[in-house]
């Protein structure tokens, strides 16, 4: 039954979705990959794969939600293939393929250390992403350590701090400007209590995409003797950068943005609070010797490795490191600028739409633009873009509420559905004009007449009143 409605789609609850058929996999068009100007190697899997219409038909995949979660390098893929043929467990076993995968998941921690610009005596952690590596410093912080963090942090980097024994966090405001963020962390540590102290930034919002100084609040820290975590989750897929130079700490990025979607993701920094800290997670890998009495826990990296090792993940992110460190970056990072500037110009000439910085503009950015459209809900403008124009944003307060919360008040948004959410385009390595000019006309075609299907709410997120959409078959077990 295909309920009818005469009222705003999204609003209602009730509606049944037509049962998809399920098929196969979605037809994907003959080119395989697409080889960046910049960057010929970087080939994206799935680039220029179709997606289907609400309504019939299919388009090319114009995936403006890199942010989120990148799509995996063609080498990448390639790499973990390989190694899938000889996989077996790491540092347990005595046969051949264990030496093999040993070799690759401790060999994989030299391109990551030099992906980040870090000190050859600099630990490099496997982790699952940013979260799990701030949780798992979070835990070796020194007693009474104050952490310093602004509120503009999306949430892995602003909450694992909180309500630890002995840990005392400073929760900043949202600066107007760069040097007012260096002034506020000057002021925080300096009337800090006594004891160690972290400050935790942000190298490129994951919502507006700016660039923050973190060379300048590196130096402020350092002068008030405070260690500095970079959160490098967006800014690494974007632009190189060197532990050594910024002068921080502690490095966290997550394989899932940088084209390893094998769920691994690596903290890189200092090794000496990591290394008297007791292990994140307790169990077999990390222990040295476990008797009646007595354990005693390996050094590093093993220590905070317990369990068996992600090797697919670890060998996925270093094969991506070493992808990325190789290609022309300031070409690509030029090439970036200009789609974003056109994403960002053509979204800024639609009547209605409003583009969210913090900064207001005047600092350098990633591919990440936030927008709202008056009068839309950012849900449902979301579902239209990919239902009728196959684009993926990501819509809502994208895991940073407080400052998303911030930015629509200081622009006095009344978005529809009094969300508070917002939507987000970021490019990627695949990117196209055409995908930014599909969004801008999609965009602009919605704040002036709305989206053209209905759309009701299942499940809490808005989707076409008549979905005849087949989701594809790619699991035997489906
Ligand atoms: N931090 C991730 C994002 O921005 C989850 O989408």
């Amino acid at each position: 039954m295909t309920v009818v409605l005469d009222r705003p789609d999204w609003i209602s609850a009730t509606a049944t979705i037509r049962k998809p058929r399920w098929s196969v996999e979605a037809p994907v068009a003959p080119r395989h990959g697409v080889v960046h100007p910049h960057a010929p190697g970087l080939e994206i899997v799935g680039a220029h794969s179709l997606v289907p219409l609400a309504g019939g038909g299919q388009i090319e995949y114009a995936n403006l939600d890199h942010g989120a979660s990148a799509p995996a390098l063609r080498v990448v893929r390639d790499t973990v293939d390989a190694l899938l043929e000889r996989y077996a467990s790491v540092h347990r076993g005595a046969g051949w393929h264990s030496k093999v995968c040993t070799s690759l998941y401790e060999g994989a921690r030299g391109p990551v250390r030099e992906f980040v610009g870090g000190r050859t005596d600099d630990a490099v952690i496997f982790t699952k992403h940013t979260t799990d590596s701030f949780n798992l410093l979070a835990h070796c912080l020194p007693a009474r350590t104050t952490v310093v963090v602004f509120e503009t942090e999306h949430h892995a980097a602003l909450l694992p701090w909180e309500d630890r024994n002995g840990i005392n966090v400073i929760r900043l405001p949202a600066p107007a400007t760069p040097a007012a963020a260096v002034s506020a962390v000057d002021e925080a540590l300096r009337t800090r209590p006594a004891g160690p102290a972290l400050l935790v930034i942000t190298g490129a919002s994951n919502v507006t995409g700016e660039i923050w100084p973190v060379t300048a609040l590196a130096a402020i820290a350092r002068a008030r003797g405070a260690r500095v975590a970079l959160d490098a989750a967006q800014l690494a897929p974007h632009r190189p950068f060197s532990i050594e130079d910024l002068g921080v700490e502690y490095v966290a990025v997550s394989g899932h943005k940088l084209y390893a979607p094998y769920g691994a993701g690596a903290l890189i920094g200092r090794a000496d609070w990591l290394a008297q800290a007791r292990p994140y997670l307790v169990g077999g890998g990390a222990t040295a010797t476990v008797t009646e009495d007595v354990t005693t826990w390996k050094p590093l990296p093993d220590r905070h490795e317990a369990g068996s090792p992600n090797v697919p993940g670890a060998v996925a992110l270093a094969t991506a490191c070493h992808a990325l460190a190789g290609a022309d970056r300031a070409g690509l990072a030029a090439s970036e600028q200009a789609l974003t500037d056109r994403l960002r110009n053509g979204l800024l000439d639609v009547p209605g739409v409003t583009v969210h910085t913090l900064f207001g503009g005047q600092v350098e950015t990633i591919g990440v633009v936030t927008f709202t459209i008056a009068g839309q809900s950012s849900a449902v403008v979301a579902a239209a873009l990919s239902a009728e124009h196959g684009i993926a944003v990501r819509d809502g307060a994208f895991c940073a509420q407080p400052l998303v919360r911030r930015l629509l008040g200081a622009a006095g948004c009344d978005v529809a559905d009094g969300t508070g959410h917002a939507i987000r385009a970021s490019v990627g390595l695949a990117t196209t004009g055409e995908h930014v000019d599909r969004l801008v006309d999609a965009v602009e075609s919605i704040a002036s007449r709305g989206p053209r299907r209905r759309y009701v709410t299942v499940d809490g997120r808005p989707v076409p009143a008549v979905e005849d959409r087949e989701l594809p078959i790619i699991a035997p077990w489906q």
